[in-house]
């Protein structure tokens, strides 16, 4: 099978071009490379892997690649709310329309039967009561950046295919971990990377639950779906992530503190970023066997070392930010 992955030098995009080419598949990726293009610098000579520049919304370019492919994994967006506050415009067009027609073209070829596409758990919101939310629960968003992928979820669900065509939106939760592109902007990374360097760790929104995923986990989420039975995941949206794995703010601190015992921590009122969702994690266990190998503590033990073993030379270079 060959597999395109757009936004295949991101954060999550890298490591499932990896794991892809691991397991045999052959990958085209696709970027515009917006961060640069380091994380896929190890792959570019494997005889698997091909690589095309390209924006997502460029048809003359894309029509031809998708061509060549058995299956879509859509990632390439502008991610995260601050990026999409900061320019609007380019987010609805890429997150919105270049997603659309991306759609659009790899449904018209009729090699390609599997359409996987990169929704969040930001959909939610603000959850009413203290029960879980499933995929059937409402989605509140909360941000323009949930919004467009609300929109885009809906339109993806809600079309007419042809049969062999399958469209799966799966909603990532807050990713972690490391990877060829490495981001400090998200919130494990971020508490561990600023622990870790001896900072005093400033928590707003302490209460607040968010559940996280590592990012080997989510991109191993995508493979299951590209090897699912069809009628399994065709027009099916999953949460991807582990019930287990939901967290306040606090409790990351508390995980953080047993690893580097003397960290400083303080609690501050803020009225940003109101996300709080608890989220269950059943269905894609139930329907696919989906289990996570990693948990939080892992994530910030891998953070902790790298810095620790001086890999990364400056963690606060903006290269590691979306925002
Ligand atoms: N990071 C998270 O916590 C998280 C959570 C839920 C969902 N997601 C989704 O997963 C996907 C990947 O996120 P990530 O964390 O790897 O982000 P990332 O910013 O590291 O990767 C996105 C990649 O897409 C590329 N890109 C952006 N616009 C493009 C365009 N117009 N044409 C071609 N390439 C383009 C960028 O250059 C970048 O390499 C996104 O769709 C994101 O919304 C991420």
């Amino acid at each position: 099978m060959r597999v395109m992955v757009t936004g295949a030098a991101g954060y999550i995009g890298s490591v499932l071009v990896n794991q892809l080419l691991r397991k045999g598949y052959d990958v085209l990726g696709v970027d515009n490379l917006m961060f640069g293009g380091d994380a896929i610098i190890s792959v570019y000579n494997h005889p698997q892997f091909s690589f095309i520049k390209a924006d997502i919304r460029d048809i003359e370019v894309m029509q031809p690649a998708l061509q060549d492919v058995d299956a879509v994994v859509h990632l390439a967006a502008i991610v995260g709310d601050p990026a999409c506050a900061k320019e609007p415009e380019l987010a609805e067009s890429i997150n919105w329309q270049g997603a659309s027609t991306i759609l659009e073209l790899a449904h018209a070829q009729p090699r390609i039967k599997r359409f996987v596409f990169a929704s969040t758990c930001s959909n939610y919101g603000k959850m009413d009561g203290d029960e879980l939310i499933t995929e059937d629960s409402p989605l509140k968003p909360i941000s323009l950046y949930a919004e467009l992928k609300v929109k885009f979820e809906k339109h993806l669900l809600n079309a007419e295919y042809r049969e062999d065509f399958s469209p799966t939106a799966l909603r990532f939760s807050t990713v972690y971990g490391l990877s060829p592109r490495l981001r400090f902007d998200l919130t494990v990374n971020e508490f561990t990377r600023d622990v870790a360097l001896g900072k005093e760790l400033v928590i707003f929104g302490e209460q607040f639950w968010r559940p996280y995923c590592h990012v080997e986990d989510l991109a191993r989420a995508c493979i299951a779906v590209l090897e699912a039975d069809m009628p399994l995941v065709r027009k099916e949206v999953f949460n991807v992530g582990d019930t287990n794995e939901n967290y306040q703010k606090k409790m990351l601190a508390e995980e953080l503190q047993k690893l580097i015992p003397q960290m400083q921590v303080k609690y501050v009122q803020k009225n940003e970023d109101p996300r709080d969702y608890r989220v269950a994690f059943e269905k894609i266990n139930n329907t696919l066997g989906f289990e996570i190998t990693k948990r939080v503590p892992d994530g910030m033990q891998e953070i902790i070392k790298i810095l620790e073993d001086g890999i990364i030379s400056d963690p606060y270079d903006k290269k590691y930010s979306n925002i």
